[in-house]
């Protein structure tokens, strides 16, 4: 009863702040007053409103192939990768990764494995980004690798400490990355310097086997041979849809943030 007044003083204040004659005989100035209806004058949002729906809709999988931040979302998505929200949400993921895989009684030969993907799930790329407009820019292969080949890549702290944790479980670890078998050594390289020092095998795209074939053929062609050599794939952690769609993508799946770029 006394909620009810609430709502009702309160649609009574907007409607005398914005001067807005609301039909009460519908009930609709009484719903939950975030979802009122927007009305004309009442409808204003905050400018960043639109760029964190963005981010939801990327991050759902509703907004696909899209090829570069929309440009007035360069300072919301700067924001969010170098303020405390990423780390967050990140954590949020391999929190949950965890408790899944301690809730496991492992057979303990050896073939249970979890799939790690490496860019933004293992290693960080802000630095480049943070230098490119945050994927506002148009990717660019050249200066990309050129970054790549530095081998200087952070490790992203909530995605170490998931990877230390499976691992005292008794988790073996398989890297499944996009990135080109130019390119595995300089990542064993980064990928050991930081931390991850650990693990059974890396896989890096075949340039000829693969080439021209998405993200998604290639990794489940991947995850299907290591099936096929008897691993159990137990769970699958990376930032694209295209690590954890497909086939033989694991008994579970974990997406973590990107709103940076999007990989089919
Ligand atoms: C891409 O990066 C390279 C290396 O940094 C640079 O020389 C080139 O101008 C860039 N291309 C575009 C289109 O920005
Ligand atoms: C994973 O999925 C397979 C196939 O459905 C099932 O046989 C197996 O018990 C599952 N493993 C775990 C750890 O849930
Ligand atoms: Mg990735």
């Amino acid at each position: 009863m006394k909620l009810v007044t609430l709502i009702f003083s309160l649609s009574t204040i907007i409607i005398s702040c914005h001067g807005l004659a609301l039909d009460l005989d519908h009930g609709l100035s009484f719903s939950i007053f975030p979802l009122r209806l927007k009305s004309g004058l009442g409808g204003h949002y905050i400018p960043e409103t639109s760029c964190s729906s963005w981010r939801l809709g990327v991050e759902a999988h509703n907004i696909i192939d899209w090829k570069t931040v929309p440009q007035e979302c360069e300072d919301y998505v700067g924001n969010y990768l170098l303020g405390k929200q990423y780390r967050e949400d990140s954590k949020a993921v391999t929190e949950e990764a965890y408790k899944y895989a301690k809730s496991l009684n492992l057979v303990g030969d050896g073939k249970d494995i979890w799939v790690f993907d490496i860019d933004e799930t293992s290693l960080s790329n802000l630095p480049y980004y943070a230098d490119h407009g945050f994927g506002v820019e148009k990717y660019n292969a050249t200066a990309f690798n050129e970054w790549v080949d530095l081998g200087t890549a952070p490790a992203l702290p909530e995605s170490l400490k998931l990877y230390k944790r499976l691992l005292r479980l008794g988790f073996n670890i398989v890297f499944l990355t996009g990135r080109p078998d130019s390119q595995k050594d300089i990542t064993l390289h980064n990928l050991k310097s930081v931390g991850f020092t650990t693990f059974q095998t890396l896989i890096v795209k075949d340039s000829t086997e693969y080439n021209g074939k998405t993200a998604v053929t290639y990794k489940s062609s991947e995850r299907k041979k290591l099936e096929k050599n008897g691993y159990r794939i137990v769970g699958n952690i990376g930032d694209q849809w295209s690590d954890i769609l497909g086939t033989n993508t694991g008994n579970r799946t974990f997406k973590l943030p990107d709103p940076m770029y999007y990989i089919s």
